[in-house]
């Protein structure tokens, strides 16, 4: 299947900075921001073309895991430093650096989860550790000898976005910041990395990302158009994007990448070309990804929710079309992920669209998701069987919502 996997990591990360920002205080774009100043320090070492793009790619998505792992970084009482106020004067004020956080948790599980990826070039252990200092004191105390540089230029960078903001910097601060970095070489920042900062970066870069933005710039400086992936690669990215989403919330762990594994039964099942299942597949995978920037405390509230509440929540699909209309060639995949809560009788949402505008695909998608709801466990209650599940489909198919012919094929193929 042709793919523009940039596109679809840039809205990745643009659903993944909102939820960073909400969660840590952390600039608005951190993950944009920090990779275009990688690529600026990327082309100042000679890269170009898919390694300079698959750099970016992973730069912008080195705090991936983020979503799972910041409440326990948190409160393990260790990620909180980077972002506290005080710790950002020491840093800019004084003498001595001060050494930076764990972090080991969401960059081991981010590294783990970027691997699902198939990047063209090498990218290994640079989210792994993009928090190492130099000198050997970050999470995992490795010196710059023993980490890489790409990692090193990331951990510049989002060094950067966390102590100053890019959004306002004027030239006197970027002097200060110039002079900080240098004074840090060796010690936070590989020597190698220093360098590249003072050869790629000016302030007239940082003028630049003021009127432009990142995600022009970036675009720029790293566009790659769509790829060929096999089918075993378009699952495993499907696999990292699920994965993402479902790790939001400790509520819906195995949804996402459930309700794949139950779209390629049932895409065997109807006889799609294998074009079409692929596409299927991924778009199950990516259904709930408007999730992403739905607050957690609504996400996994216990009891009903109010009336804010649940129309809140249900603004995730509209999400998911907003994430997933941006990416090349992903019309139809983007239709079947967003109308999952579309309903026959036409009071479902988004659009409350009615019977005759909603395909067998929708309706399918419509029905695994509630399927796969009803059966996977969550912590207030148990997996519903496989044949309750049937029932409570069958009374919603009586009240004209769901596909009354679909709830019986799903009942042949895992009854
Ligand atoms: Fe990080
Ligand atoms: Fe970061
Ligand atoms: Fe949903």
């Amino acid at each position: 299947m042709k793919l523009n996997l940039t596109d679809m990591l840039f809205s990745l990360s643009e659903a993944l900075d909102i939820v960073e920002h909400e969660m840590t205080g952390v600039q608005s774009d951190h993950g944009k921001h920090v990779a275009y100043m990688t690529a600026l320090m990327g082309i100042a070492a000679g890269f170009e073309g898919e390694e300079l793009s698959d750099l970016a790619c992973v730069a912008m998505l080195h705090d991936n895991a983020f979503t799972e792992y910041a409440r326990e970084e948190f409160s393990a009482g260790n990620v909180v430093d980077v972002y506290e106020l005080k710790k950002r004067a020491d840093l800019l004020n004084g003498d001595d650096y001060i050494c930076f956080i764990s972090g080991s948790r969401h960059s081991a599980a981010g590294e783990r989860n970027i691997a699902l990826i198939p990047f063209g070039t090498d990218v290994k252990n640079v989210i792994l550790y993009h928090h190492e200092n130099a000198d050997g004191t970050g999470p995992f105390k490795k010196t710059a000898a023993e980490t890489n540089f790409k990692s090193q230029i990331v951990h510049l960078a989002d060094t950067i976005d966390v102590i100053w903001n890019i959004n306002t910097l004027t030239e006197r601060e970027f002097e200060g910041m110039y002079e900080k970095i240098c004074s840090l070489s060796g010690k936070m920042f590989s020597k190698e990395s220093v360098e590249l900062f003072k050869k790629g970066i000016k302030f007239e870069d940082f003028l630049r990302f003021q009127q432009y933005g990142a995600e022009k710039l970036l675009r720029d400086m790293t566009g790659v158009g769509e790829k060929d992936y096999t089918d075993e690669q378009i699952h495993d990215i499907a696999v990292f994007f699920a994965g993402i989403v479902d790790c939001k919330s400790s509520f819906t762990r195995t949804h996402c990448i459930g309700a794949a594994e139950k779209a390629d039964v049932m895409t065997k099942f109807y006889g799609f070309d294998a074009d079409k299942s692929i596409r299927f597949y991924l778009s199950a995978a990516l259904h709930d990804i408007g999730k992403l920037i739905i607050q957690n405390d609504i996400l996994e509230k216990r009891g009903k929710l109010d009336d804010n509440e649940f129309a809140n929540i249900k603004t995730h699909a509209a999400a998911t079309y907003e994430i997933l209309s941006k990416i090349e060639g992903f019309e139809d995949i983007t239709r079947w992920a967003s109308n999952h809560h579309e309903k026959l009788n036409g009071r479902g949402y988004p659009r409350g669209l009615s019977a005759d505008e909603l395909t067998l695909e929708d309706r399918l998608m419509a029905c695994l998701d509630i399927y796969q709801a009803l059966t996977e466990p969550r912590p207030y209650k148990a997996p519903i069987s496989h044949k309750k599940a049937i029932e409570i489909m069958e009374e919603m198919a009586d009240n004209n919502e769901i596909d009354k012919n679909i709830v019986a094929d799903i009942d042949k193929c895992f009854g």
